[in-house]
């Protein structure tokens, strides 16, 4: 989708600096997980794009599973209610499992989460989040991939939305305040 001037107001990172940043992740994953095939966990909906740019710039087999989870509905601010919209659809015992996330911020959605998961014994449990803002350093979750950091502003697209558009922006850029205050 085109940027439309006036609702954004900076870009922080281009769609080549985020392709870029997955293709080195997804060579790590390769590494790290080599003679495996490793389970991700999309959580939706954020992490539509990020799952399917990083599966495929990964060389190993793996497989894909989806998890619903909403924190923040459709305002601006964490809301700290988690709700399990849509479980997996397969058992992850024994399984290794990168939960792949667009975004940490709160870091409430995801300490809910992993700590949900672990329950299933899963053979191993990681984390790959694109972005991270800096509240995120205040939680307990501790991403082993992390794409970039993001200021503390409302930022969207890449997955990211506002009122559940912007997610089709290639780029990764501040909304307007303008646009929702
Ligand atoms: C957003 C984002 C993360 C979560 C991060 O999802 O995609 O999943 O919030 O926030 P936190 O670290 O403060 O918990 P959202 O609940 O907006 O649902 P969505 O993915 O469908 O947009
Ligand atoms: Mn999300
Ligand atoms: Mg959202």
């Amino acid at each position: 989708a085109a940027q439309i001037p006036g609702e954004l107001t900076r870009v922080h990172f281009t769609e080549a600096q985020i392709q870029d940043r997955i293709r080195e992740i997804a060579a790590e994953i390769d590494s790290d997980y080599a003679g495996t095939v490793p389970l991700l966990v999309g959580v939706l909906n954020g992490a539509v794009m990020v799952m399917a740019d990083l599966s495929r710039a990964m060389k190993l087999h793996c497989e894909h599973d989806w998890m619903a989870v909403s924190s923040y509905g459709a305002g601006t601010q964490s809301s700290g209610v988690v709700r399990i919209l849509k479980d997996l659809s397969s058992d992850i015992e024994g399984r290794h499992v990168i939960v792949v996330e667009d975004i940490i911020d709160t870091g409430l959605t995801l300490q809910y989460l992993l700590q949900n998961l672990s329950t299933r014994l899963p053979a191993s449990l990681e984390l790959m989040t694109m972005f991270r803002k800096p509240e995120a350093f205040k939680c307990n979750v501790v991403p082993k991939y992390i794409g970039y950091d993001l200021p503390d502003e409302f930022v969207v697209g890449y997955g990211l939305d506002y009122a559940g558009q912007y997610r089709n922006l290639r780029d990764c850029a501040t909304l307007s305040p303008t646009v929702y205050s």
